[in-house]
């Protein structure tokens, strides 16, 4: 869940998908969804949120959040401004009236070394590296009749999958509220790692709650401080440090040359 601060002006554009790219999950996208227990759904289908979702999109997340959303996040949820976002539909209702929306991812993609919470924290050294970008999951949601039925699984491994076949996106991640146990266990289970906990990351309603930082790794993205990290660091210190002693002796020399050549 995002945290109540950056809930608002959501300014990045780039990454949106398809919104007509329907797609079902599964066998053919090699997603590990727990599709078995889903089979007591039969007809949820996954699809890229639409215009259309607005009024249901505000409603789940006014009855699931303790966190108020503005009009302009769900504008840009459903107009895919700057945020990718899919949702779980049941298509087997029996009162004819059409598809009803059960389930939701928002995620949004940043550059690294912009993120909100420290990119060299997320990715350590990489992070230096101008074009690394990280997907961050501002909402996920199912509905109560929908639960633990691997709804949220397949739609957060969506997720996982839009962001590898970005090169430049090193990893997924999400603050989780530190008492939200369902969700804790969820991204566990899904193999997210805990990278650290947040004191009073949240201010709701007069109160400060603590956030776990939950991290997927994708693309060869990795967490800092290791090994790897420091021998990168120590060579890139190294390099610059030999340049910039080439650079002082070359300027030496020269000036050492014009004094003895005289005016
Ligand atoms: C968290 C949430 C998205 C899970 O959705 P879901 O479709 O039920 O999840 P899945 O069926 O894919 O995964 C089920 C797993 O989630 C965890 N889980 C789900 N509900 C749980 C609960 N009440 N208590 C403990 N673990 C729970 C378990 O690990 C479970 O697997 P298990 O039963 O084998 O142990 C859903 O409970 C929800 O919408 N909660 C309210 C909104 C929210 O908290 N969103 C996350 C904000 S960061």
């Amino acid at each position: 869940m995002e945290s109540a601060r950056s809930n608002v002006g959501v300014q990045h554009r780039a990454f949106v998908p398809q919104k007509d790219q329907n797609f079902s999950l599964g066998a053919a996208t090699g997603i590990p969804v727990l599709l078995g227990r889903a089979a007591h759904f039969p007809n949820i289908a996954y699809r890229c949120v639409q215009p259309s979702d607005l009024e249901i999109l505000q409603e789940i997340h006014e009855a699931l959040f303790p966190i108020k959303y503005e009009l302009e996040f769900f504008m840009s949820v459903v107009h895919g401004r700057g945020v990718v976002a899919w949702a779980a539909v049941d298509t087997g209702r029996s009162d004819g009236r059409g598809e009803q929306l059960v389930g939701f991812i928002t995620a949004r993609m940043i550059k690294a070394s912009e993120a909100e919470f420290q990119g060299e924290d997320i990715l350590g050294y990489d992070v230096l590296k101008a074009d690394r970008n990280l997907l961050y999951i501002l909402t996920l949601g199912v509905v109560k009749p929908y639960r633990n039925f691997g709804i949220a699984s397949a739609l957060v491994w969506q997720v996982i999958e839009y962001a590898r076949r970005i090169s430049s996106c090193r990893a997924v991640y999400l603050h989780v509220i530190a008492y939200n146990r369902a969700a804790i266990n969820f991204y566990q289970k899904n193999t997210f790692r805990c990278l650290r906990r947040l004191s009073k990351f949240y201010h709701i309603n007069g109160h400060h709650y603590d956030a776990y930082l939950y991290i997927y790794y994708v693309n060869g993205g990795r967490p800092p401080c290791s090994a790897l990290d420091f021998a990168a660091a120590a060579g890139s210190f190294l390099k610059n440090a030999c340049s910039s002693l080439l650079a002082m002796l070359y300027r030496l020399r020269n000036e050492n040359r014009s004094k003895l050549m005289g005016p």
